[in-house]
């Protein structure tokens, strides 16, 4: 080491070494026992900055004076940084003792997503393996989209003020996320792959079975000759990847203003495989969402010519089908957020 006092060749240079040695030690110091070694290579009676002082006479004449007062100034420096140090006091004992390494740490809560959330990615995973693509629109819609472009005339009930919270008379909270299918085919050209998730709102009585707000998936498909098959194909798939591989499907007609045919599709009871339980209300089947073929009209008046295009439709509820899978009876349950409940899952 070039700190050896001894050495004659000891220069102002040698001084700033050593200072940066000692100071990288000082600052390395964990416990008493450093604390001590510290103390007896660098303050210790013999210690280098005390041989230091003595080694002032071996300088040449000339640059002994500032030599000495450089030596007894970084000699000072440390024993006064010492003296103030935390060890003095014990603090590093104390500190150590206080710290129990091997004790178990506080219990961290590790959050999870919400159930409808889970379901929704599950049920979006699927289509997205499939080709669909994800769109989204607004949640206050005009009446045009809500209603008028999807072949739903003034007088029809769904319009009826029970089931709508209008915000004006022309501005409203959408009551299903198919407005969404519009602004799709306004925007695309086919072919037209996409699925459609979103919060949807109907001023219905709240309770066990149904909420004010809840949320759906829209699926729309429209190319050149798409048919009725394609529809069961596509669903099917889905129900067997979602539910059960050899999960059956059965297809109801019903009645949407905005497709023709309309369709509603029920899976056969993942619990019970048909059988008949509590859940299928004895049926052996639950039904899980509504479909069919994109009415004319409303492709025309997207601008899409029902001549050369044909496509499908599909709406799914994600609550229904939550309620389903974890078998819970109350829908007011995935609002409260209550921790016990969200972390069953
Ligand atoms: N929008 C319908 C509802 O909220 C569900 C639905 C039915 C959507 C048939 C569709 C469809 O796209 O083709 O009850």
């Amino acid at each position: 080491m070039t700190s050896d006092p001894k050495s004659p060749s000891l220069s102002l240079d040698d001084l700033d070494r050593l200072r940066n040695e000692a100071e990288s030690e000082f600052s390395s110091i964990k416990n008493d026992a450093d604390a001590e070694t510290f103390r007896i290579k660098y303050l210790g009676k013999k210690g280098i900055l005390r041989e230091l002082v003595k080694a002032v006479r071996d300088i040449p004449a000339e640059s002994r004076p500032a030599f000495g007062s450089k030596a007894n100034e970084l000699r000072v420096h440390f024993e006064t940084r010492f003296e103030e140090a935390p060890w003095k006091a014990g603090a590093i004992e104390a500190e150590s003792a206080s710290f129990d390494p091997g004790l178990p740490g506080f219990p961290i809560l590790q959050g999870s997503l919400h159930p409808l959330t889970q379901i929704r990615n599950q049920i979006r995973d699927i289509f997205l393996s499939m080709g669909f693509t994800v769109s989204y629109g607004p949640e206050i819609e005009t009446d045009y989209y809500n209603f008028e472009a999807l072949n739903t005339p003034k007088h029809h009930p769904a319009r009826d003020m029970q089931d709508t919270f209008y915000i004006t008379e022309n501005h409203l909270l959408r009551t299903h996320t198919s407005p969404v299918q519009i602004r799709v085919m306004e925007s695309m050209k086919p072919p037209i792959r996409s699925i459609m998730p979103g919060r949807v709102y109907r001023n219905e009585e709240i309770s066990s079975r149904s909420y004010c707000l809840f949320h759906q998936i829209e699926g729309l498909y429209v190319d050149e000759n798409v048919s009725f098959a394609d529809l069961k194909g596509t669903l099917l798939a889905f129900s067997r990847r979602f539910f059960d591989e050899k999960t059956k499907i059965k297809i109801r007609p019903s009645f949407f203003p905005f497709t023709e045919p309309s369709v509603e599709i029920d899976v056969e009871c993942f619990l019970c495989k048909g059988s008949g339980c509590s859940l299928c209300k004895h049926s052996g089947w639950l039904e899980v969402l509504g479909a069919g073929m994109v009415h004319p009209n409303v492709l025309r008046n997207c601008g899409v010519d029902p001549e050369i295009y044909s496509g499908f439709a599909f709406g799914i509820g994600i609550e229904r089908i939550a309620l389903l899978k974890y078998g819970i009876e109350d829908i007011r349950l995935f609002y409260e957020n209550d921790v016990r409940f969200l972390k069953q899952f």
